[in-house]
């Protein structure tokens, strides 16, 4: 039986447990790992998870007090056990003490398997709490860990309500091509592939004939898809090759990107605010035992703050009111940067992680950014040729989470962009095609999944992207 199930308030067993007698003991058959372990002569005392909740259960043997046949094998084999070791028994459940915090124990009448920690002084689970800095070191071991497995859970049930919300309003899943031969953002900081052949022969590119790489965003291809499908979304990885050490930045991650047909700028902030809302709502709601330990231990008042953020109307604001408000806030000296942006400039991570954490207090979407600063596919303004319409969601302790546009679609405008931000058009002929015969209003954007993740469980305190994902792929940093 899972944990899980168990320790639901719905577990019949759980509700009839007053009734419990030595007439009608129910077995109950459970597996898990030994998050505590201590023994008082003759009686263990032990707590066991299994990674389907976030609770323990209780399990106990006291040597005189048990019916079970094998006694002493069984008392001999918990000796070996400590903390981390594995364990498949047979138990009885019973109702604890009242002095007792617990909704039930289970007291072992038989072990099925176990597994030991051979080396208990070197095991680095061996004794309690490890930071999440040093469990980095360690990524093998971390779900392991209440910390780590509790944000995988809630990263789990973030996938799903993705899923669910793009479901709900007709999107289709399609995962394009992750080997590109073209470079989508024209950044130039791609991870190039190369075939075993092609390396022989000095890097000649015959596998593809023509210079193959991984994607660093599915975008181009996903408005294809929007093109018929009306609506549709991936959950592809992208590659970035940046050089970039920080807590935000991975080589690899999961980029959730959407498209959406006939519509722009307004539809595509609803739909991104909405999204995000609905996300969190689910977490909220499916993961209580994780939230409850999150906000106890690691990330303090995150139900609060994620509560709030479903209650409040996500800011939008031009970049324009942007440039302005960073301008005053620095005239009062109520921030400091290092090079003041002035309109035209990017505005800096320390300008817009200032804008969402201390001066909004909230995530907010910034629209309308000078067309030199954005890339070639995002539409121009109707009414200010300077400007595109494009939509970046800032986060508390975050930064950037989504980057979107509405997309470009005069052939001619699109045309000049491309020759403008010196973009081969070749390997984008297709691209181009899209425009010829019926061209169509669209939207669409792409969120940085593992930053998604570090909304949903963590604060400015402990937020790091590698504790957003399983087995991070960064800069210098490729472990497994
Ligand atoms: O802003 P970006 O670069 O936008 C695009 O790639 C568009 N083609 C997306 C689209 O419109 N379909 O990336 C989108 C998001 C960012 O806002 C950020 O959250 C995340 O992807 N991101 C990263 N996350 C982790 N590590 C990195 N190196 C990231 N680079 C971008
Ligand atoms: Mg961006």
């Amino acid at each position: 039986m899972k944990l899980k199930y168990l320790l639901s308030t719905n577990n019949v067993d759980l509700k009839t447990i007053d009734k419990i007698t030595n007439e009608n003991k129910k077995i109950i058959k459970l597996s898990g790992w030994l998050k505590t372990y201590r023994q008082q002569t003759d009686l263990f005392f032990m707590s066991l998870n299994d990674g389907s909740s976030q609770k323990n259960i209780q399990i106990i043997f006291d040597k005189n007090n048990t019916f079970c046949n094998n006694i002493q094998e069984i008392f001999d084999k918990l000796k070996k056990l400590s903390v981390g070791a594995s364990i498949e028994l047979e138990g009885i459940l019973v109702k604890p003490p009242e002095t007792s915090k617990e909704l039930v124990e289970l007291h072992i009448i038989n072990i099925l398997h176990m597994g030991i920690i051979n080396d208990r002084k070197t095991y680095i689970l061996s004794k309690g709490r490890v930071k999440p800095s040093i469990m980095r070191q360690h990524q093998h071991l971390r779900c392991k860990t209440n910390y780590f497995s509790a944000i995988m859970k809630i990263r789990s049930r973030s996938l799903h309500a993705l899923n669910s919300f793009f479901d709900k309003n007709s999107f289709y899943h399609v995962d394009p091509n992750i080997v590109t031969t073209s470079d989508c953002e024209g950044a130039g900081e791609v991870f190039q592939i190369v075939a075993p052949e092609d390396k022989i022969n000095g890097g000649k590119d015959d596998f593809f004939n023509k210079k193959s790489y991984l994607t660093v965003s599915s975008q181009l291809q996903l408005e294809a898809v929007c093109g018929g499908l009306g609506s549709c979304y991936t959950m592809n990885p992208s590659f970035r090759a940046e050089k970039s050490n920080t807590s935000r930045h991975l080589a690899s991650f999961t980029h959730v990107e959407y498209e959406s047909s006939f519509g722009g700028l307004d539809e595509l902030m609803n739909l991104s605010e909405n999204m995000i809302k609905y996300v969190i709502k689910e977490c909220l709601e499916k993961c209580e035992d994780e939230y409850i330990f999150l906000n106890n231990y690691y990330s303090k008042g995150i139900i609060n703050r994620l509560n709030g953020y479903l209650k409040c109307d996500f800011k939008r604001i031009s970049y324009d009111d942007a440039i302005d408000i960073i301008h005053k806030l620095v005239k009062k000296k109520k921030l400091k940067v290092k090079v003041l942006p002035k309109w035209g400039d990017d505005l800096g991570s320390v300008c817009e992680k200032f804008l969402a954490e201390k001066y909004f207090k909230q995530p907010i979407m910034v629209y309308n950014y000078p067309k030199s600063l954005k890339s070639f596919y995002m539409k121009e303004d109707e009414n200010n040729d300077k400007v595109v319409n494009c939509m970046d969601m800032l986060i508390p302790h975050i930064g950037e989470l989504i980057g979107s546009s509405v997309r470009e679609d005069n052939y001619d405008k699109l045309l000049s962009n491309m020759s403008k931000k010196n973009i081969d058009t070749k390997p984008l002929d297709w691209y181009l095609d899209l425009r010829k015969n019926g061209t169509w209003r669209h939207y669409g954007g792409g969120l940085g999944f593992e930053r998604l993740v570090g909304l949903l469980t963590m604060d400015s305190n402990n937020f790091n992207i590698r504790d957003c994902c399983a087995f991070p792929v960064a800069y210098g940093e490729c472990k497994y």
